[in-house]
């Protein structure tokens, strides 16, 4: 399964139409400020993203949802599960991960996705654990995963760019979703 519906949200696979709004979240400095580098990205970058975040879906069986309002049908960003490649201390892992467009931040919604995310990982996966990784500053993020019930493990740095980065984990048997 890999659609599910919660209160407010479809966490879905990517469409086609789905890569001028995601290009345009990816567009916002804000949004990008505590990701990789912290540029931001063009729609060629954002394309082969979602390429990226589709392969993965078919290869692993997870992947990174796209999150969309039910409300409105507007696209909001992503939330989901993948392989954390970038960080190799910390593999073999799956992590799960979150990014909205600014207009989305602060309704509740990263978290909502988010659970749901989990429950899928627990679930219907069947996985024991996940981890989740951000640097260190970036307070929005380490809140969701607070909520989710996510605990600090270690610190680390990002081993291209140096910065300070926080892994987080949650076993999911103590999950109750
Ligand atoms: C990280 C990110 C997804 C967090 O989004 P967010 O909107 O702050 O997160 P939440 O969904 O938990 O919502 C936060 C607030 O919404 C408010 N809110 C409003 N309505 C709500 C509702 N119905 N239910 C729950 N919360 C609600 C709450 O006050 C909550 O804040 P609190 O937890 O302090 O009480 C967002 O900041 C983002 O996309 N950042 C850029 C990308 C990024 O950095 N990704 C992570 C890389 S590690």
């Amino acid at each position: 399964m890999t659609e599910i519906r919660t209160p407010r949200l479809l966490l879905r696979r990517w469409y086609d139409d789905d890569l001028a709004p995601m290009a345009e979240i990816h567009a916002d400095p804000q949004v990008m400020r505590w990701i990789g580098d912290g540029s931001v990205r063009d729609l060629e970058r954002t394309a082969e993203d979602i390429e990226r975040w589709e392969e993965e879906w078919d290869e692993e069986g997870f992947g990174l949802f796209a999150v969309e309002l039910l409300a409105s049908g507007e696209l909001a960003g992503f939330a989901g599960l993948s392989v954390p490649t970038f960080l190799p201390e910390v593999l073999p892992a799956v992590e799960i991960g979150w990014r909205l467009g600014r207009q989305f931040w602060g309704q509740g919604y990263a978290s909502e996705a988010a659970h749901a995310a989990l429950e899928f990982a627990l679930q219907d996966r069947g996985l024991d654990r996940v981890v989740s990784i951000a640097r260190v500053g970036n307070d929005a993020s380490e809140n969701v995963m607070r909520k989710l019930g996510m605990v600090p493990e270690r610190e680390t740095k990002h081993p291209v760019y140096g910065h300070p980065l926080r892994v987080h984990t949650i076993d999911l048997s103590e999950f109750h979703a």
